[in-house]
This record gives structure tokens, C-alpha cells and sequence, in this order.
């Protein structure tokens, strides 16, 4: 399984990137919009998982290049970039699983709010603006980038994963399972997103208010 993260030299690429490579055999292709800029982080994570004795499959390339031969592709984008970037790499998303990540929010004096497009959450976003036939998934929106990227942090969290494709909504499970310590749970259609978006600008309002709560993550249970 190749997977692409475009956007995967940021926060949450790097972390998805460097789990999926140190717990997987699956193929990680780090996506930027500067091809030299993937190759170079693609060689920090190279560097970081070969310093832990890791065999892995790295590589980085422009985000169009890596949609290319990707069978997964991860939004790894800022939320209000999110429709942008499928525009530019559509001619190859066919035959791939569209993962969206994101959750658009907004601060003030209060704290983080959510602000959902007006699809009603980002991955909709994302979905109106995929090629037809092109499965979107919602997933990894709660995960905190700085507890995947410390790879000494066990992870023992929940991913709520949403979508209207069931053979994509059960890949993007089996792959986030595939971390360890990540547990992922059928949240339901795409429609419901919008509820899991917003869990993130809480766990962020969480981590702001409540000493020793940085990187905070959820746990049904
Ligand atoms: N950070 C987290 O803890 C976290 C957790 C869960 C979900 N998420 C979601 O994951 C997504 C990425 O978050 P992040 O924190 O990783 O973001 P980030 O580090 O700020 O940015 C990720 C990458 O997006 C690319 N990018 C920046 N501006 C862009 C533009 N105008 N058009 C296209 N690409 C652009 C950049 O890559 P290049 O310059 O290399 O192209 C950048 O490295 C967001 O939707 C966020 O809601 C984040």
C-alpha cells in the first residue's frame, strides 16, 4: 500500500509519516508543494527512524507527483487549503481513498471555536470538491502531531472515522489501527463530521486551561 501525506513535511504529515513508516511495511511519500522541500523532510524522517534501528520506506516528492501512485491520500493541509490542494493533484486522485484530517477552527479571547465551511464540516468540503467517484474519508482529526511525532509517546487514543464508502471507510480503519496504540471507531457518514471536527478545538480550549494536558488525545470508553 502506497501512502501520500500531502503537506507531509508539517505537524500532523510528519506524525502520521513517521508512525505509519516505523509500525507498517506500506510505502510513505511525503507530499509538498516544492519538490526539494519533500525530499528533504522525507531525509529527516529517514534519519530520525534509521537512529531507531527502523527499516522504513520514505520518500517525498511535489504533491503531484505523490498523489500519482498513491492508493491513500492524506490532506496533511492547513483546513482552508484543504479544497486547493485536490484541486491541484484531481488529474490522480482516480482510484485513490481521500483522507481529510482536518478540522477548521478560530480563536479569540475565549479560546478555539470551530468553524465549519459551509458544507457543513471540511471533509464535505473536500468531498464536493473530489472527482466523482473518489472516496473522502474523515479521520485523525483529534490526534495531537506532537505525540505521533515523539516516537517514544505511546499513543493509546481513539480516531473517529467517518465516510460513505464502506470498503474506503474500513481501509482508512485498518491502516489507522496499524499505529500502535491507535484505536479507530466507525463514526458514521460523512455528514456527521462536523462533529468530529469540533472536538479538536476542545481538546485544544483542554490542553490551554489545564496544567499538564499538552498533546491531548480522546478515549471512548
Ligand atoms: N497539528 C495537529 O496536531 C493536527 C492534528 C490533527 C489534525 N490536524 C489537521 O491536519 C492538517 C494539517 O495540520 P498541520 O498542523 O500539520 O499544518 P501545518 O504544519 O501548518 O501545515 C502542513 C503543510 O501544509 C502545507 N501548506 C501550507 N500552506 C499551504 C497552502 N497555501 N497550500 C497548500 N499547502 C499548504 C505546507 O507544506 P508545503 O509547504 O511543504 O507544501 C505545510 O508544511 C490541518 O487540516 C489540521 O486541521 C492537525
Amino acid at each position: 500500500m502506497e501512502i501520500a501525506l500531502l503537506g507531509g513535511t508539517g505537524d500532523i504529515g510528519e506524525g502520521l509519516a513517521l508512525r505509519w513508516a516505523r509500525d507498517t511495511d506500506h510505502t510513505v511519500v511525503v507530499g509538498s508543494r516544492d519538490p526539494d522541500k519533500a525530499a528533504r523532510r522525507a531525509d529527516d524522517y529517514g534519519t530520525l527512524l534509521s537512529e531507531r534501528g527502523v527499516d522504513h520506506d520514505v520518500d517525498g516528492l511535489g504533491n503531484e507527483a505523490a498523489t500519482e501512485n498513491a492508493d491513500v491520500v492524506v490532506l496533511s493541509v492547513p483546513p482552508e487549503y484543504a479544497v486547493s490542494t485536490v484541486e491541484t493533484v484531481s488529474d490522480g486522485l482516480a482510484d485513490t481513498v481521500l483522507v481529510s484530517p482536518a478540522a477548521s477552527m478560530d480563536r479569540d479571547a475565549a479560546g478555539f471555536h470551530a468553524t465549519p465551511p459551509e458544507d457543513g464540516s471540511v471533509a464535505q468540503a473536500v468531498a464536493a470538491a473530489a472527482p466523482e467517484g473518489v472516496p473522502v474519508v474523515g479521520a485523525f482529526q483529534n490526534l495531537a502531531a506532537g505525540a505521533l511525532s515523539d516516537l517514544d509517546a505511546e499513543i493509546e487514543t481513539d480516531t473517529v472515522v467517518t465516510g460513505d464508502d464502506p470498503d474506503a471507510t474500513a481501509l482508512v480503519r485498518s491502516l489507522a489501527e496499524e499505529i500502535h496504540g491507535l484505536r479507530a471507531l466507525d463514526g458514521g457518514p460523512l455528514a456527521v463530521t462536523a462533529l468530529v471536527e469540533s472536538v479538536t478545538p476542545l481538546l485544544i480550549n483542554l490542553a490551554m486551561n489545564n496544567e499538564s494536558m499538552h498533546d491531548l488525545g480522546v478515549r471512548f470508553q
